[in-house]
């Protein structure tokens, strides 16, 4: 499916314990043989996700997400399997495979490696630019705006300044028109090839691992001509949904076990400014309204977010739409306005560090805050005015509160509103926040019968698990065209030849969704060994008699549509033996 030989993978899986690599992204704490979180997938205050060490697999309860460490790097990373894949063989320190079928995937690498290569350059090039010219406007600029030494060789800020000496550069490194191009950072004109961010001051703009992907470029003339921001278009390796500016930062203090909270401010200026000031747990949207896949990153590190953004009418908007994404991945979202200084920046310059820390230090909490905030549409003096507010403010609460935190809220609105808080109480509809739904398992024709399913998902899960090893006793009961007989194939071929395998070979091979059968052999409650092999012998036994009676049921068929006394005869011969067949296994 990927080229990748399936030995590589499972040599990369074996390599990458699932514990280990979940326990970088989430706290785990262990309970009996599992380790538990809240779940990085949907929307939840108490763990229901899961990960077995032995089998290294995880399975949320909750919103029934499941898979291996490979689809969870997938999953956390938004990548595809490609580049986990390659993600984790790096982490155990393997080299990806070369083979005639990998040509695709080696092509499709090589190409992201080299547009990093350009931009790890690119950057390397912009800021000795910087450094070695002191007397440039862009280095004055910066200067003008209060960065330091130390967060220029942090945030690696460069500068560019002409449009000629970047393509000529890259040039000379021996990468491709077409290459440089596609990167971003070079333009092609009538006139030939331009560094795409001309004159700008550069702020590079890293992935989570530190990684260059793209630029931003601001102009240092005062009234800029042009936008303010030049930033790189998407490309091969930066999409700017799941990107945040400083956000590699944020994985070093987690390492450290120094970050709890991420404060969230627009600018890339404001973030640097804010790191200056200490305030290293921060980062920029840069000025793009925040995605779920942002959302989902940050809660894969905290469970707090301040959010600080721009104190103009734009700002207000877009933190509204903030605390929704963030609250839907189940963020604790506490809101700052800023007043007396249009950013955090500005702020910070005005009235210093300490103030602006203890104007964090007031962000309130982001129910509170629409609750309030949202009143001031309102003339409460008009009935129907108030009436808006009341279901504006019922519907907020009812989205995003748990009943203890209702209570609290309820009591503001009653105390802006001065209706009786029990009048409040009725009308507050308690809307259950859809969870992810699941699929209903849908079962074929033959297999209505439901202990004869449960019997083969049992059976499957002791083979899986290596409750048993008769494979060949059980061949007849996994016969048909379905999912559990391509698993059971797929376990007896590994068994025949003497392979290892476990459940985590399962999602290489198989789509598994929470709906799936295979999911619940996986998930597979076994009872005590005693019961197991009671039930497991019984119900082997009542599948094998299931399928005579289904072949006994076919001949008979057969038998009545027969058009000669021979063939007539031949049928009730076949079907006399398995008469046999069937008393012996009832026996
Ligand atoms: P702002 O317009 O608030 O810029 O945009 P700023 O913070 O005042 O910038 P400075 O401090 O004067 O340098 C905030 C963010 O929005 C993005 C940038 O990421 C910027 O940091 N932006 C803004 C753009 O991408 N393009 C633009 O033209 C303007
Ligand atoms: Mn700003």
């Amino acid at each position: 499916m990927s080229g990748v030989p399936s030995e590589f993978i499972d040599l990369v899986r074996s390599k990458n314990d699932i514990v280990d690599v979940a326990s970088k992204y989430m706290t785990l704490n262990r309970r009996g043989g599992s380790f538990w979180a809240c779940c990085p997938f949907h929307n939840e205050k108490t763990p229901s996700f899961s990960i077995k060490p032995d089998g290294q697999f995880y399975k949320c309860f909750g919103c029934g997400e499941s898979g291996n460490v490979i689809t969870l790097v997938m999953k956390l990373e938004n990548v595809d399997f490609l580049t986990a894949l390659e993600m984790l063989a790096k982490n155990a320190g393997l080299e990806m495979p070369t083979s005639e079928e990998g040509e695709e995937m080696r092509r499709k690498k090589h190409e992201r490696d080299r547009m990093y290569q350009i931009l790890k350059l690119t950057s390397e090039f912009y800021f000795n630019n910087l450094k070695n010219n002191p007397n440039t406007p862009q280095a004055k600029y910066l200067l003008g705006r209060g960065i330091n030494d130390e967060m220029i060789n942090k945030f690696q800020i460069g500068a560019s300044l002409n449009f000629d000496d970047l393509p000529k550069f890259l040039l000379k490194q021996g990468f491709k028109v077409e290459e440089i191009v596609a990167a971003g950072v070079v333009g092609k004109g009538d006139y030939g090839l331009y560094d795409f961010y001309g004159g700008r001051l550069m702020f590079p703009i890293f992935n989570g691992f530190g990684d260059v992907v793209a630029f931003s470029g601001r102009s240092v003339e005062a009234s800029p001509e042009h936008t303010k921001y030049k930033n790189t278009p998407q490309t091969l390796i930066f999409n700017k949904s799941e990107i945040l500016f400083g956000y590699n930062f944020l994985r070093d203090l987690k390492r450290q076990h120094m970050l709890d909270t991420v404060v969230i401010v627009e600018g890339h200026i404001d973030v640097i400014m804010c790191h200056q000031a200490g305030i290293t747990n921060t980062i920029g949207c840069m000025g793009t309204a925040l995605t779920t896949l942002h959302a989902r990153k940050l809660k894969q590190l905290v469970d707090d977010v301040i959010l600080c953004l721009d104190g103009d009418s734009a700002g207000n908007n877009a933190t509204y739409k903030a605390i929704d994404t963030l609250k839907e991945v189940g963020l604790n979202v506490r809101v700052v306005r800023l007043s007396g200084a249009k950013d955090p920046d500005e702020y910070i310059k005005k009235f210093g560090k300490e103030k602006f820390l203890e104007y964090l230090a007031t962000a309130t909490d982001c129910v509170d805050f629409v609750l309030k905030d949202s009143a001031k549409k309102y003339d409460f003096t008009s009935n129907a005015d108030k009436n808006n507010y009341i279901q504006e403010a019922l519907n907020y609460i009812s989205k995003f509160s748990t009943p203890a935190e209702q209570e609290i809220y309820l009591s503001l609105v009653q105390k802006m509103v001065k209706i009786p808080i029990d009048a409040l109480r009725k009308s507050l509809v308690v809307s259950e926040k859809p969870i992810v739904k699941q699929e209903e398992v849908v079962l074929s024709d033959t297999e209505k019968n439901k202990y004869l399913l449960e019997s083969k998902i049992m059976i499957l899960a002791a083979l899986l698990y290596k409750k048993i090893k008769n494979v060949d006793e059980i061949a007849g009961i996994f016969n048909s065209d379905d999912e559990l007989s391509e698993l059971y194939k797929f376990l007896l071929e590994k068994i025949t030849n003497n392979k290892d395998y476990n459940v985590s070979t399962l999602f290489d091979n198989f789509t598994i969704t929470s709906s799936s059968l295979i999911d619940k052999v996986i998930n597979y409650n076994f009872p005590q060994d005693e019961v197991l092999t009671v039930m497991l012998h019984d119900a082997i036994k009542r599948l094998k008699i299931y399928e005579l009676e289904n072949e006994k049921q076919q001949l008979t068929k057969q038998m009545l549509n027969a058009g000669t006394d021979d063939e007539r005869y031949e049928c009730l011969n076949k079907i006399k033996e398995i008469t046999d067949k069937i008393i012996k296994e009832k026996m």
